[in-house]
């Protein structure tokens, strides 16, 4: 197994990285078609059945799940934020393949089938939606709103889909492609540093803060920057600015988390005064409330929701279950919540017993090229993932 991670894990490592280490792997893309292969070619070279969901979902079955299911399922996503780490999604599906490879050397046999699934366009780097594959799958994003997104080029995601060689008229909710899913586990580098305080290499999660995205359209007057006086300006920078420093203000005050990551400035000149900006709100915390307090004090700005995920409280009992059989026979896996998204809360929310693994992070920075996982940490999170599947295809 240690040997096939390794390998996998060289094989990902060129696919979308840009010199200073960062990821750029969108949804629809070359990088993303070149990680499609390389998926189908890992469940090909396990003898694993591969298919596509008609929401683009990869699954790798060991079994059939039809005539024996449904199955016990891990996974998560390959692609990735502007910048991104290596970890974020990759971990996770090459861990999956590993554990497949390590309880197959232990000679295995499952009482049910084992699938691996490949989430397509989780990040909503793209086209602005979070977890969109497993959105459309499980029917929370309605498929006409899906293929009408846009991304910054103006190219529609049923564009981009069509020119990626798919058929955009199929996409939509796969009630078949859920029905093989039992119970669903998602292995992931920890995105923050309860692993590194608690000093244990892995964790389970019991629940996803409630988080959500705004767009803002802020509009002012093209013009000139050296001949238009300052009191005859409508910059919507200015705005932005304001938009800024009262989410923080908010945030700080509410207990909640606010980020503007994302802009679009309209013409984006540096010696013009700009005649729109969009801005992006990222906004999150560990009660829902606060999340709708921060974003009622920016009501002047008029936000428009792109995506919501409410709060997800995973299984006690699937959890503690999942702890047991991944943590050390004297001291099961420790618990820890995360303001991290993840195509598990959507499972989750869908109704499907989930749970999720995570790997100690030593930087404890995410979306941001630092993101890590030592290897060592890595094998024992591919050992934790074996031990749940294990647990849970038992007979
Ligand atoms: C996904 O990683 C998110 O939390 O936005
Ligand atoms: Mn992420
Ligand atoms: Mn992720």
């Amino acid at each position: 197994m240690t040997s096939t991670f390794d390998t996998m894990w060289a094989e990902l490592e060129p696919i979308g990285r840009s010199a200073d280490g960062g990821y750029h792997r969108f949804a629809w893309t070359a990088e993303d078609a070149a990680l499609r292969e390389w998926f189908a070619a890992e469940a090909a070279r396990r003898g694993m059945s591969c298919v596509v969901d008609r929401a683009g979902n990869q699954w790798a079955w060991w079994g059939d799940p039809d005539a024996d299911g449904p199955g016990v399922v891990t996974g998560s996503h390959l692609d990735s934020v502007p910048g991104g780490g290596a970890f974020d999604g990759p971990l996770g599906v090459v861990s999956a393949f590993a554990a497949v490879d390590l309880l197959r050397e232990q000679g295995w046999t499952p009482s049910r089938p084992i699938g691996i699934a490949a989430f397509a366009d989780e990040e909503g780097a793209r086209f602005g939606v979070a977890c969109t594959g497993s959105r459309l799958l499980t029917g929370a994003l309605p498929v006409e709103r899906a293929l009408a997104l846009t991304d910054a080029d103006g190219v529609t995601l049923a564009e981009a889909v069509t020119r990626a060689g798919s058929d955009a008229a199929s996409l939509g909710p796969d009630a078949e492609a859920l029905r093989r899913v039992a119970t669903f586990v998602e292995l992931h580098v920890e995105q923050g540093r309860g692993l590194i305080h608690l000093d244990r290499p892995v964790g389970v999660a019991s629940g996803i803060w409630p988080h959500g995205r705004w767009r803002v359209t802020l509009t002012g007057a093209a013009n000139h920057a050296g001949t238009t006086p300052l009191d005859e300006r409508r910059d919507p920078m200015l705005d932005l600015a304001t938009l800024i420093q009262v989410a923080r203000q908010a945030a700080a005050q509410h207990g909640a988390l606010a980020t503007v990551g994302k802009v679009e400035v309209t013409p984006n000149g540096v010696n013009a005064i700009p005649s729109q900006v969009r801005a992006w709100l990222d906004c999150r915390a560990r009660e829902e409330a606060a999340v709708h307090a921060v974003v009622s004090e920016l009501a002047g700005f008029t936000p428009t929701g792109e995506s919501w995920t409410p709060p997800t409280v995973f299984d006690a009992a699937l959890a503690a279950r999942v702890a047991a059989a991944a943590g050390e026979p004297d001291a099961p896996a420790p618990l820890l919540d995360t303001g991290a998204g993840h195509d598990a809360g959507i499972f989750h929310a869908a109704g499907i017993p989930t749970a999720m693994l995570f790997v100690r992070n030593p930087t404890g920075i995410s979306h941001a090229p630092a993101e890590f996982a030592e290897r060592d940490d890595c094998l024992a999170g591919v050992r934790a993932l074996a031990a749940t599947l294990a647990n849970l295809t038992s007979k």
